[in-house]
């Protein structure tokens, strides 16, 4: 199996940090962003990796990820997204990569320590989600369910006002090669984007699409709120206790 980390867009909600540089190369605790998610790939055994990247400051991947050796990956390759076109429109760009091949995808601000291993190994065709529990599902694509089989996914809602669980789907994707047949397929949504929701709706549809809970700890990084909740987890994980701001530096009020 093959990776892709999405790693394109403008980090727009994330202005002014994304002025100077790409938003998956700002920091998540001691490390950058967009090396989570290559870490959740190469933990799971897959190293040959494209990164799309996109967006004015592409060029500042190279320097910070250079050939992937020193992350353990085998094989890097970069590509470069020309518009804002979507998560879906990011991924066609992979398809000679993947070269037929099954295909891991993960958004580059979204981090997990979840072990993504026995999927990736089990994985048989079609596609594969990964769920989480989300205090705030109306932020992602989620899940409804069958009301008769709570295990069955009728549809998914990008971004639903009301929505139907309180699951969202993470940017975390298996796919087998016909997730090119359905991007090919697809019609940009109302913000004009190809949207990979429609993509999972397709497999859905036909019958391929399976899901399982994401194990462990996950969250996008791509609002002040999920990157500062991202660096929180991380640092904590590393050994770093949170103490009162006032007990580590000088803090002196008005009497
Ligand atoms: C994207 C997808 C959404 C998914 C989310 C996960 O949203 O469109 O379905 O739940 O990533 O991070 P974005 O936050 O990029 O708009």
């Amino acid at each position: 199996m093959k990776g892709i980390v999405l790693a394109g867009g403008l980090g727009s909600r994330l202005y002014p940090l994304t002025h100077a540089t790409n938003k998956h190369l700002l920091p998540i605790y001691d490390q950058p962003m967009i090396y989570y998610p290559i870490a959740t790939l190469v933990n799971a055994g897959i190293d040959h990796i494209m990164v799309v990247t996109g967006g004015p400051h592409a060029g500042h991947f190279l320097r910070v990820l250079r050939d992937g050796k020193h992350l353990g990956v085998r094989h890097l390759e970069y590509t470069y997204q020309e518009n804002e076109g979507g998560i879906a429109e990011a991924l066609s760009l992979c398809e000679d990569f993947a070269d037929g091949d099954d295909i891991c995808v993960i958004l580059g601000d979204n981090t997990t320590d979840a072990d993504i291993r026995p999927a990736v190994e089990s994985f048989t065709g079609g596609a594969l989600l990964f769920l989480a529990k989300v205090p705030d599902p109306h932020r992602f694509g989620c899940p409804r369910f069958d009301p008769n089989d709570p295990t069955r996914i009728l549809r998914i809602e990008e971004k639903p006002r009301e929505p139907a669980s309180n699951y969202a789907v993470t940017g975390l994707y298996i796919y087998d090669a016909r997730v090119f047949d359905y991007i090919a397929r697809l019609e940009p949504s109302d913000r004009g984007e190809l949207e990979i929701t429609d993509v999972n709706n397709f497999y859905l549809e036909d019958g391929l699409l399976r899901w399982v809970e994401l194990e462990g700890f996950w969250t996008d990084a791509g609002t002040f709120e999920s990157l500062h909740r991202a660096n929180r987890y991380w640092a904590e994980r590393r050994g770093w206790r949170a103490q009162p701001v006032e007990d580590t530096s000088s803090v002196v009020r008005k009497a």
